[in-house]
């Protein structure tokens, strides 16, 4: 069973699909928050998950990244899932957790890195999205795909409701990508996605 800590800034949609899903492939050790009484960490509580606040503001980029690294040494996780986590982190850190370290981004990487992602898929009149979960590499939301899942596009959208489409599908990638990784069927290896079955 792998330990797992969870990265979050605000309402923690992903982190509940997370937490309703573990089974004994992995387990909720932690949650760690840069931004106070936000939704997710009621729901992390909620689950009987420690919860851990650590405030970014007025801090270099390197400072609040070894406060994090000092939390997450105390836990012990196997894995870090950034979910929702609205911050760029540290070359450092992401190095110190190369490999164990994903995201879930609202686009098909490598589409539509960074953000306003539904503005500029509507705008850009596209037929498809959808979300990617990937391993974390010093440029941001450039790491290799572990899973992506697919959504239309439809002529009236808004961004909002392409979000909302968008997160549905969010919900159920994401445990299942974290399951592959928490029983060892994916890696990465020399920058690339490895399945192993
Ligand atoms: C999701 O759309 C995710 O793709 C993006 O931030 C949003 C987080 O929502 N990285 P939530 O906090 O999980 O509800």
């Amino acid at each position: 069973m792998k330990r797992v800590a969870v990265l979050i800034s605000g309402r923690g949609s992903n982190l509940s699909a997370l937490i309703a899903a573990q089974d004994d492939s992995y387990r909720i050790v932690l949650v760690i928050s840069n931004v106070e009484d936000v939704a997710g960490l009621d729901k992390a509580q909620a689950a009987g998950i420690a919860t851990h606040v650590i405030p970014h503001n007025g801090k270099s980029r390197e400072a609040f990244d070894g406060e994090m690294d000092v939390a997450l040494l105390t836990a012990q996780p196997d894995i870090v899932v950034l979910a929702g986590f609205m911050r760029i982190l540290s070359d450092g850190f992401v190095r110190g957790w190369e490999g164990k370290l994903i995201n879930i981004h609202p686009s098909l990487l490598p589409a539509y890195k960074g953000t306003r992602v539904h503005e500029r898929v509507i705008a850009a009149g596209e037929a498809l999205s959808g979300a990617s979960v990937h391993f974390v590499v010093p440029e941001l939301d450039a790491g290799p795909v572990i899973a992506r899942a697919t959504v239309p596009v439809r002529p009236d959208d808004t961004p909002q409701m392409l979000a909302d489409r968008v997160l549905e599908v969010e919900l159920k990638l994401y445990p299942e990508a974290l399951k592959l990784l928490a029983a060892d069927k994916v890696a990465l290896k020399n920058g690339l996605t490895i399945f192993k079955e």
